[in-house]
Parts: structure tokens; C-alpha cells; sequence
């Protein structure tokens, strides 16, 4: 029997937040609709943000209108719950919250300590249960935090462990600066896995140190079966200084089906929403394989 496996893809988000080039919604709009062409089926559309932080974000409520009725999990990320009133406002029927692995990314990135930002989550969490939206928490910086080093994994688990148990949709362990190694990768996601079924874990990871490939190997070998990736390599955090793209969706496609893995993603179509992306951005460096891609896959 072929094993599934779930893409959700953050470029629209992720991928854009941090560009220098600002795009338009429109363009946004278009880059959602090529990876819904390629049957990717989650995504993460846009970010309710403040957009004096994040300029690059600015026009989520039109994103999320112009895709209303598409029938895939279109996420998109707040910081706190004006980012949930204001989601919810326009129609998201998803949201996904940020949790962070250290006080001094949590003050980077929303200027909350760890506990202000849990705070918010459980708040949200039970409004979205409430108006029956889902809610997925993403924790950042779960291996290391560019202000603060090394993430203790204790951290994790204690976290994991509380918003499993309050009834997160989904519990996202994120990689936001590129810096986990395979073996510390396997090592966390099998404790969590152990723990608590890989059934609402996924896993997030950048390239940084090019081991985002490596990272999601070692985290489908402990049984996670969903991942983060963005089109065309496309991301970074405009407040983790280092942070590079995050792992590319059609490396990620093409190597799980290689190993025999079932993602559902077109791939030649996949490849046209990284061409997309090249050419709305300018920069997204496409996958690490692409020049193989390109020759072997159809685009
Ligand atoms: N969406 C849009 N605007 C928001 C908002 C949201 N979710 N939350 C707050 N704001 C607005 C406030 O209304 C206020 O607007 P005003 O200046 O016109 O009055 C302004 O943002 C500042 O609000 P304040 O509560 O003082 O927040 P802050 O200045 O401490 O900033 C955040 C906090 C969370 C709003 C801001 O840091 C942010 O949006 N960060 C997101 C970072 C991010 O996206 N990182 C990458 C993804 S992980
Ligand atoms: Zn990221």
C-alpha cells in the first residue's frame, strides 16, 4: 500500500514575506493558482500582520477573498488574535499561530515573551474551535534561535505535549533558520511521534545549511507524514537574521515520490508554479534538483 503524504505549501506566505519586491495580491493570487493547477492542496495563503512589520503582506483580506470557494485548506498566519478577528473577518476557515521555542525570538517577531505568545494561541484555539475554524500551531525556532543558540528539545516537548492535549488541528515543528542537523531531527520527531501519533505532527524546514532535504528524510524515516515547503525555494523570516528559503516544494515532491511516497502533487505542473515564482520574484532559486527537473520533467 502506498503511503501518503501531505505538501502544504507556504510560499505565498513564507516564500513572500521577506522579498524585496513587493507583490501585488493579484500576482499572489496568481501564484496560489498555479499551485492549486498542480494539485497541491493545502497552502498558506497569506499572513494578517501588521502591515507596517511586514509590508510585503499587506492585502490579505483580498487574497482570501479572491480564493474563497477553492476546494483546498487555504491557511493563513496571525500573530495574535486582532490577526484572528481580522482573519476570520474576510472568510479564512484556517488559521495558523506561532508559537517559538525562546523569549528572544517570540520579542523579535511580535514583541510577546513565550508565555504571551502561548497565551495567544489558547486564546485563539478556542475561538476557532468555537466558530469551527481550523487551527494549526506552528512553533518557531524549535532548533535554534539566531539571538539565543541552541533549543533545548525539552522545550518542544513540553509544548507539543500541552496544545496536543488542548486540541490544536495540527502541531507544526518548525526549523525557521535553517540550523537542525538529520540526526537531531530524527531524534525530536521520534520522541514526538512515540508520544503522540504522527497524526498531527508536521514538520517545517529552511536550507540554509542544505540540509532542509536531509531534515525532511529524517523526519518521514520517525513517521511524519506532513510537510511545509515553498514553491520554488522561496522564504525566510524577515526577523531571524540568517534565516534562507525554506526547502523547496518540487525537491520535496520529487524525492518522496521517488522513494515511493504518494503526494498527489502534479509535478510538471508544480514546476510551472516555480517558473511562476521565479519570474513574479525574480529570486526564488528553484529547487536544489532543478536543473535535473528541468530536463526530466515536463514543464
Ligand atoms: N494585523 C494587522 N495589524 C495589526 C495586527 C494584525 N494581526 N496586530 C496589531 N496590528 C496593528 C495595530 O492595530 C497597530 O496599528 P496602528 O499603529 O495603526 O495603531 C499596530 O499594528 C501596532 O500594534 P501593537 O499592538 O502595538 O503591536 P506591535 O507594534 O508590538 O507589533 C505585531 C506587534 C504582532 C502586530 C507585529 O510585530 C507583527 O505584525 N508581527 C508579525 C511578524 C511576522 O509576520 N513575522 C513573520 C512570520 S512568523
Ligand atoms: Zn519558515
Amino acid at each position: 500500500m502506498t503511503e501518503q503524504v501531505t505538501i502544504n505549501d507556504v510560499g505565498p506566505r513564507d516564500g513572500l514575506q521577506n522579498q524585496k519586491k513587493v507583490l501585488s495580491p493579484e500576482q499572489r493570487v496568481s501564484l496560489v493558482h498555479a499551485l492549486l493547477a498542480a494539485s497541491v492542496k493545502h497552502i498558506e495563503i497569506a499572513a494578517f500582520v501588521s502591515p507596517k512589520a511586514v509590508p510585503a503582506m499587506a492585502g490579505a483580506a483580498e487574497i482570501v477573498a479572491a480564493l474563497e470557494g477553492e476546494s483546498a485548506d487555504l491557511a493563513v498566519l496571525i500573530p495574535n488574535e486582532k490577526g484572528y478577528d481580522l482573519a476570520t473577518a474576510a472568510g479564512a476557515q484556517s488559521v495558523t499561530t506561532v508559537l517559538y521555542g525562546t523569549d528572544e525570538m517570540a520579542q523579535a517577531n511580535v514583541r510577546m515573551t513565550m508565555a504571551e505568545a502561548d497565551a495567544a494561541t489558547v486564546a485563539i484555539l478556542e475561538r476557532a474551535r468555537a466558530d469551527g475554524v481550523e487551527c494549526t500551531a506552528t512553533i518557531s525556532v524549535a532548533f535554534e534561535c539566531p539571538f539565543a543558540g541552541p533549543v533545548d528539545p525539552e522545550v518542544i516537548w513540553d509544548s507539543a505535549e500541552r496544545f496536543l492535549a488542548l486540541g490544536v488541528d495540527r502541531y507544526v515543528v518548525a526549523d525557521t533558520i535553517g540550523a537542525a542537523n538529520p540526526a537531531q531531527t530524527r531524534t525530536l520527531m521520534e520522541t514526538l511521534v512515540k508520544r503522540h501519533g504522527a497524526e498531527r505532527l508536521a514538520c517545517h524546514f529552511h536550507d540554509t545549511r542544505a540540509m532542509g532535504l536531509a531534515n525532511v528524510y529524517a523526519a518521514a524515516s520517525a513517521g511524519i507524514r506532513r510537510f511545509d515547503a515553498s514553491i520554488g525555494g522561496l522564504g525566510g523570516c524577515p526577523f531571524a537574521p540568517g534565516a534562507s528559503g525554506n526547502v523547496a516544494t518540487e525537491d520535496v515532491v520529487m524525492m518522496l515520490e521517488q522513494m515511493g511516497f504518494q503526494t498527489g502533487v502534479d509535478l510538471p505542473a508544480l514546476m510551472r508554479a516555480s517558473a511562476l515564482a521565479q519570474e513574479l520574484t525574480g529570486t526564488a532559486p528553484g529547487g536544489r534538483a532543478r536543473a535535473w527537473l528541468e530536463r526530466n520533467v515536463a514543464a
